[in-house]
């Protein structure tokens, strides 16, 4: 039977293309390829050849021992410091010339702590918004070792201002307690609870109007006569309410 003149020339072609495949091959594929299955037996090597980036933690903690035990001990135990200080084998190798970053700055500690539906329940999470602006995380959260900081007793440590004026004025003795009614919680959040403020100027008669039962040493007014139509803090500051 005769071969159709078609089907010869696309034998021809064939065997031309099977032949420079053949040809590529040996040229192409790597040698090692196939010696220990379908896969290039060198690229392990090549993998290892790699330069290092990260150290991994038990590496910091040959010379921050400290540091390294005062995470281990705390809440970011399972916070990796080059999760915060980025990959550091270069500083681990050359710990003089290479000086690794610090997130320093609010925007980072939010990237885990921001409020997310979808985080675990119980996970620790704030308003990045509303939780102490304008503020480091870092000025209240140690990094290596976050507790919720202590909670301030004393009115002073955040009225500063306040109570140093006070200390000098007629009002030195009297707490800041007998004016304001402080929650608790005031002191923990205290833009959202807030104290209470004198709000009648028949809070301030109960020591200065006459007859009243207050202190003997508070000056006594007619509080019928004395500036009616205003409240008295408008024109006696209640922490410093000197008359000259
Ligand atoms: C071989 C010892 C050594 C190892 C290991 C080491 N460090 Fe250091 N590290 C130092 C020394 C020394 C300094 C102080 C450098 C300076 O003051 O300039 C330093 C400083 C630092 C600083 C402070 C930089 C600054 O702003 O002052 C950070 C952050 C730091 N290391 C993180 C790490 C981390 C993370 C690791 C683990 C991946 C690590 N180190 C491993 C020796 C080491
Ligand atoms: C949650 C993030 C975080 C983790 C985890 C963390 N660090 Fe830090 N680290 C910081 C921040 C932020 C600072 C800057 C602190 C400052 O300026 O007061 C810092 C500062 C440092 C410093 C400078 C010295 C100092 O005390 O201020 C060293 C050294 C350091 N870290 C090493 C480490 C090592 C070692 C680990 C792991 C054991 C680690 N850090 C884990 C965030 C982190
Ligand atoms: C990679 C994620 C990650 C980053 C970044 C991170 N944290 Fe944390 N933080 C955690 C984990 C995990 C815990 C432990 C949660 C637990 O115990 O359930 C934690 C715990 C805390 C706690 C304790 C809360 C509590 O109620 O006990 C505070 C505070 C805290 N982190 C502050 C910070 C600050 C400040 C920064 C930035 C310097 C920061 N975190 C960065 C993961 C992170
Ligand atoms: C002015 C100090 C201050 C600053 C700044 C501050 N915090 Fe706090 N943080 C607190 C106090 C106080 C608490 C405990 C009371 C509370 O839950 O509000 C707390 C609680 C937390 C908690 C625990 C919440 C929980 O439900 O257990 C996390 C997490 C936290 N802060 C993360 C941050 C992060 C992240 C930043 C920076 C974006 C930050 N904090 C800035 C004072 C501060
Ligand atoms: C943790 C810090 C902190 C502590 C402690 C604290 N305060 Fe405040 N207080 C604040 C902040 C912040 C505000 C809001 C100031 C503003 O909005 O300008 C505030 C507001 C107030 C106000 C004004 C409320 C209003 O509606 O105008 C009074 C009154 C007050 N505090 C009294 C006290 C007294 C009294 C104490 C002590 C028993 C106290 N605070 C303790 C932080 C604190
Ligand atoms: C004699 C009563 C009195 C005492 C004591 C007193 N306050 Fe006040 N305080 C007031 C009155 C009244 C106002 C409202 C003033 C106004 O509305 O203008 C006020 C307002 C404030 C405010 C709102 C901001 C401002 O300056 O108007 C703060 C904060 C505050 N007091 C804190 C304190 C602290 C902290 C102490 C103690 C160190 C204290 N007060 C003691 C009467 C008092
Ligand atoms: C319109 C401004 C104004 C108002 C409102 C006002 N005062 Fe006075 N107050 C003065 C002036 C000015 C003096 C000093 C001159 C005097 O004795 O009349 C004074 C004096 C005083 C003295 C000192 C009296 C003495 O003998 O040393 C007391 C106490 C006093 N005021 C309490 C109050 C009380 C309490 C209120 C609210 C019920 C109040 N004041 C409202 C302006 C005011
Ligand atoms: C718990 C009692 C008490 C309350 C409430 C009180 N004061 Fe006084 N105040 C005193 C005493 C005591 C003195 C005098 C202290 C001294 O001179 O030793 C005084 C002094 C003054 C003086 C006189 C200052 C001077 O120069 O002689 C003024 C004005 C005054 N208070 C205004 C007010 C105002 C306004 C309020 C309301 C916001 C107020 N006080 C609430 C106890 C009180």
């Amino acid at each position: 039977m005769k071969v159709p003149q078609q089907v010869a020339r696309l034998g021809v072609v064939f065997a031309a293309a099977i032949a420079a495949l053949l040809v590529a091959r040996s040229f192409l594929v790597p040698e090692t390829f196939g010696e220990l299955g379908h896969y290039r037996a060198a690229a392990i090597d090549s993998i290892a050849a790699h330069p290092k980036k990260y150290a991994g933690h038990q590496e910091c903690a040959a010379c921050h021992d400290d540091l390294a035990a005062k995470r281990a001990a705390g809440n970011h135990r399972g916070v990796a410091c080059e999760v915060c200080h980025g990959p550091q084998q270069a500083h681990v190798d050359a710990p003089l010339d290479v000086k690794p970053p610090a997130p320093r700055d609010r925007g980072f500690c939010p990237l885990c702590h921001a409020y997310n539906p979808s985080r675990p329940t119980g996970f620790p999470q704030i308003d990045p918004v509303a939780h102490n602006p304008l503020r480091p995380c870092i000025t209240c959260h140690d990094p290596h070792a976050p507790v919720p900081p202590a909670v301030p007793e004393e009115c002073s440590a955040c009225h500063g201002q306040i109570a140093r004026q006070k200390a000098l004025s007629h009002h030195a003795n009297l707490p800041c307690v007998t004016c304001h009614q402080v929650p608790q919680q005031h002191k923990v959040t205290p833009r959202v609870i807030r104290p209470t403020k004198p709000a009648e100027r028949a809070f301030c008669g109960r020591c200065h109007a006459e007859g009243a039962s207050g202190p003997a040493e508070a000056p006594r007014i007619d509080l019928a006569a004395h500036h009616p139509r205003y409240l008295c803090w408008q024109c006696h500051y209640p922490h410093y309410p000197e008359t000259q």
